[in-house]
């Protein structure tokens, strides 16, 4: 984003998803810099197809990048929104973060946060905008989450140093943390933070990958936010979004 692109903030009590919602303002002609922000959705999205527990209670928000060159590279948007993220939390409170690849924050090994790019092409293939799309429960929803998801979910409530416009501010604090790192994506050096704050590296792991099972040692995390992956035939880079990776020690 350039230096005189304004944040015009959005806020909507509810709607199906803020992904799809700022899709159709870009399409519309909105610019970047533009953020739309739910306090719930219907049909929230998460990655490959699943979907986004989005109830009351939780920051929804999504940030339309229109990148001057044309390129997007989710995995790299992803790690800098993750790293983003992450910062925005500690500031605001006495949590630590840990990031699992590609698009998970974790606090006390539950996850409180989501991350979905998408970019929209033009029919003839170029990029026409992306949407940057995070989750990030603050609150518990009223009678806590659903049981698919209680073991593993957990939100920021009650950790706030500033409890007041704790919403507005966490969104503004994702938004500036992560405007620094897209202003000059190719300074890689956010990339140390994601790695010091993968708990994925070092640890057995399986990838599933065409419904295939695969086991492997996460061995570290290239500066494309790629992860690297050993097993008996060596070490293979894993870069699709069509890879979930799941911890052996979580099973
Ligand atoms: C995931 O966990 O797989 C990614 C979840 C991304 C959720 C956010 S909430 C705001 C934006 N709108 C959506 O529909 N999804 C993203």
């Amino acid at each position: 984003m350039g230096d005189n692109v304004e944040k015009r903030i959005i806020h909507l009590s509810s709607t199906d998803s803020t992904n799809a919602y700022l899709k159709d303002l870009a399409r519309a002609g909105a610019k970047e810099g533009t953020v739309v922000f739910a306090d719930r959705q219907t049909a929230g999205r998460g990655r490959l197809g699943r979907s986004f527990y989005s109830l009351d209670g939780g920051l929804y928000m999504s940030i339309l990048l229109r990148p001057e060159n044309g390129v997007f590279d989710a995995l790299v948007i992803t790690a800098a929104a993750a790293v983003a993220v992450s910062r925005a939390i500690e500031s605001l409170c006495d949590k630590k973060c840990l990031i699992k690849w590609v698009n998970d924050i974790y606090i006390d090994r539950k996850k409180v946060c989501g991350i979905l790019a998408e970019g929209a092409l033009f029919p003839d293939g170029k990029l026409d905008f992306a949407v940057l799309g995070i989750g990030i429960n603050i609150n518990d929803p009223k009678g806590g989450f659903p049981d698919e998801i209680k073991d593993i979910a957990t939100s920021l409530f009650g950790c706030g140093k500033t409890p007041e416009n704790f919403k507005e501010n966490l969104l503004n604090a994702v938004f500036d943390e992560f405007l620094k790192l897209y202003e000059n994506l190719s300074d890689r050096a956010f990339m140390n933070f994601y790695r010091e704050r993968s708990f994925v590296i070092g640890k057995d792991i399986y990838y599933i990958k065409n419904g295939e099972k695969h086991f492997a040692t996460a061995v570290d995390i290239d500066d494309s936010g790629r992860l690297l992956a050993e097993d008996e035939n060596g070490i293979k880079t894993i870069d699709s979004g069509e890879v979930t990776v799941r911890i052996n020690e979580d099973e």
